[in-house]
């Protein structure tokens, strides 16, 4: 056991390159963890996460899910950032338009632009997997799924990263992040009005046609509140799925011994997607305000905390996962929490998972082994998506 005094926090590149050090400790010395300079409490055992997510009374994310986006000024998004009974209205209207038919759709739909992507890279000496290949397959995938036509996916793609890039020790938006902005927003609204003449079979029009439950009787959503929707499903769809596959690209490269097994027998490649989720949380903090006080090992929290559910931690608990630092591509204990769990419970799971089994699978096919130039490796900085935007494969 180390002496020196722990210090976690997400804004710290250095602890975020690799917390599982930090996130170790908190679970064995510190599992009500106080953060002083940021103030917030951390839970980073496997039980506390899990019962934490089930109790969204206690728990609540109506004034944000993003730790330093508590207590500020923006607009919220729907769903994430809400309690029921708002968000059961909004979760059963989107719910019924996330329909498993569409999702089985996909499917098949997949395997097809990995093979685009990949098949050029064949005879190359190397690549950088998320560059080329896991940052575009998620982005193609939201667009198909909410109907934007195949000729306009780049230039979409093209604004909503210029919208996300912030120049560096900035935190607001850039003249081309703002022109972009406007944009992108010209461009939904132009969909909306089309499909309100003409609609199609896709998630906005859908999304357009849907009826929002709400107790004062059922009403469609508001122009506006389509927008934050395609917006919430771009981005919550995109980043994490990005990340997602370049921790695989990274984690199969470490442990070639597993990669060998998936190669030579690929009906592992569901379960290993499980592993790889719970060995390296794409989304690793949820954040809540606490409505009441509680008790929790020893120590009182009291009613309007910041608390940080630590879902990546919570894959790592030896009280839960035996030999947790250990990637097992055909481990049987995997109720990870790494898509969160209870009423909010990601959306995108199923799709998620479609989308890892066919890049593994066509990434094998084509390219069974591979090393990773670990110092070009980069890794992206925000509080609620952690992981790879830069891996470059060596053959
Ligand atoms: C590996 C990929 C993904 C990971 C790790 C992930 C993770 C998560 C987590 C942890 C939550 C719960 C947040 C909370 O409790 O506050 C969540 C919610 C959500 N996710 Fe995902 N997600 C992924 C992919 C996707 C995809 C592909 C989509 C859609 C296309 C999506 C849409 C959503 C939505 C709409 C919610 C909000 C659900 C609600 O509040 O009821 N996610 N996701």
């Amino acid at each position: 056991m180390s002496h020196e005094p722990i210090y976690y926090d997400p804004y710290d590149y250095r602890i975020d390159a690799d917390p599982h050090p930090v996130w170790t400790r908190l679970r064995d010395e510190a599992p009500v963890y106080y953060n002083e300079r940021y103030d917030f409490f951390a839970l980073s055992r496997f039980e506390d996460v899990h019962t934490a997510s089930i109790d969204h009374e206690t728990y609540s994310s109506a004034q944000g899910t993003v730790l330093e986006l508590i207590g500020s000024s923006i607009e919220p998004p729907p769903m994430i950032f809400m309690d029921p009974p708002r968000h059961t209205a909004f979760r059963k209207m989107v719910a019924s338009v996330f329909t498993p038919r569409r999702m089985a759709l996909l499917e098949d739909r997949i395997h097809e632009p990995c093979r685009g992507y990949l098949d050029p890279l064949r005879d190359s000496s190397g690549f950088d997997y998320v560059a080329d290949f896991g940052a575009r397959l998620p982005v193609m995938v939201v667009s198909s799924l909410l109907g934007i036509p195949n000729e306009d996916q780049d230039m979409v793609r093209g604004w909503t990263d210029a919208v996300l890039h912030r120049d560096e020790g900035q935190t607001g938006m850039t003249a081309t992040a703002a022109a972009a902005f406007g944009a992108v927003s010209q461009y939904y609204q132009g969909q909306i009005d089309e499909r309100r003449l003409r609609p199609r079979d896709d998630l906005m029009s859908d999304l357009i046609a849907g009826e929002l439950p709400e107790t004062s009787g059922p009403r469609r959503l508001t122009d506006a509140e389509l927008h934050v929707f395609f917006n919430l499903i771009s981005s919550a769809g995109n980043e994490t799925v990005a990340r997602l596959l370049g921790w695989t690209a990274l984690t199969l490269a470490r442990w070639p011994g597993e990669r060998a097994r998936l190669v030579e027998n690929p009906s592992l490649i569901a379960n290993a997607v499980e592993e790889l989720l719970r060995y390296e949380a794409p989304s690793p903090i949820q954040a809540r305000v606490l409505m009441r006080d509680i008790e929790l090992h020893g120590k009182t929290i009291q009613s309007g905390a910041k608390i940080a559910l630590l879902t990546g931690s919570a894959g790592r608990d030896r009280r839960e996962f035996p030999d947790p630092d250990r990637f097992d591509a055909s481990r049987s204990t995997n109720r990870h929490l790494t898509f969160g769990y209870g009423i909010h419970f990601c959306l995108g799971a199923s799709l998620a998972r479609i989308e890892a089994r066919a890049a593994i699978a066509e990434t094998l096919e084509r390219f069974p082994e591979w090393d990773v130039d670990e110092t070009a490796v980069e890794m992206v900085h925000t509080s609620t998506v952690r992981g790879p935007c830069r891996v470059p494969l060596l053959f």
